[in-house]
């Protein structure tokens, strides 16, 4: 059966679409969605959500960096000691040294390719109750998550808790403008993932925003 123009016009206007949509997924930040569904987790139970912190989450973005190899069971293999946050993360991401708080929790996880948020929350980062009731803490009070995604290859999740008086600890320098962000993401930041320089991803949108307008336009010739 032969499609009316009417119904040929919108499979069209759906494909232009989902083809945005498919490019712009390169460039979400996806540390941020993570941290929503932390935070659902806990309201759902009357627990306080968790502040968003830019500041740790930046330091899980660089634990993670450290995190290499083969991914077994969902667990990674990290080369990170005690020393590094306050030696290497935090000068890295010019979180201001005396407001360093207190770390009081950490999940780390990592999948053979990338998953979705809701599918790494639920298959690699909050998949027993270890993790969970870290997450249910009633002491924490702030939360940030870093991610690496290796071109093909495994991706990685950080999630740092801490129970310090939110907003005043792990204060970024500049309201974290001079970050060198190398790859990957971290919560409470605007600057979208990418396996790449940062540059990369923001090129990689407005080529997506390109080609949607590029198909909506050759079909209305
Ligand atoms: C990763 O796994 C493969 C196959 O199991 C093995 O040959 C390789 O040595 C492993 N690499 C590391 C860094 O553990
Ligand atoms: C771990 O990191 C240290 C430096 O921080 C380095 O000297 C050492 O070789 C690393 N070990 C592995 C297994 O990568
Ligand atoms: C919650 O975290 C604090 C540290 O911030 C720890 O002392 C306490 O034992 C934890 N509570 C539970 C129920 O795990
Ligand atoms: C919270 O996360 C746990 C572990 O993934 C899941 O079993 C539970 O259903 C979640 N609760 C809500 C309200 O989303
Ligand atoms: C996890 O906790 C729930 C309820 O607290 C319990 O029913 C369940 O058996 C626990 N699972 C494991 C693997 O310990
Ligand atoms: C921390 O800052 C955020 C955003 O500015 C705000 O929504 C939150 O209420 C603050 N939390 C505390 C405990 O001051």
């Amino acid at each position: 059966m032969a499609m009316t123009p009417g119904r040929r016009a919108g499979v069209w206007v759906a494909l232009c679409h989902s083809l945005l949509a498919a490019a712009l997924v390169c460039s979400k930040n996806h540390a941020n969605d993570l941290v929503d569904m932390i935070n659902k987790n806990r309201t759902a139970l009357k627990l306080p959500a968790l502040n968003d912190s830019p500041g740790i989450g930046c330091m899980a973005l660089q634990y993670i960096e450290l995190c290499k190899g083969n991914c077994t069971n969902n667990v990674p293999h990290c080369n990170v000691t005690e020393d590094d946050f306050t030696e290497i993360f935090a000068p890295n991401c010019g979180v201001e040294l005396p407001t360093f708080g207190t770390l009081t929790g950490q999940i780390v996880g990592c999948h053979s390719k990338y998953l979705e948020p809701s599918l790494a929350f639920s298959q690699v980062l909050v998949k027993d109750n270890t993790s969970l009731s870290l997450l249910r803490n009633k002491s924490h009070t702030e939360v940030g998550v870093g991610l690496v995604r290796a071109h093909k290859g495994p991706s990685f999740w950080c999630v740092l808790f801490s129970s310090d008086h939110a907003n005043s600890t792990f204060v970024l320098e500049d309201r974290g403008i001079g970050i060198q962000q190398k790859k990957g993401c971290f919560s409470g930041s605007s600057n979208p993932c990418s396996g790449g320089p940062k540059r990369t991803a923001t090129l990689m949108s407005t080529l997506a925003v390109a080609l949607y307008c590029l198909c909506i336009l050759l079909f209305h010739m």
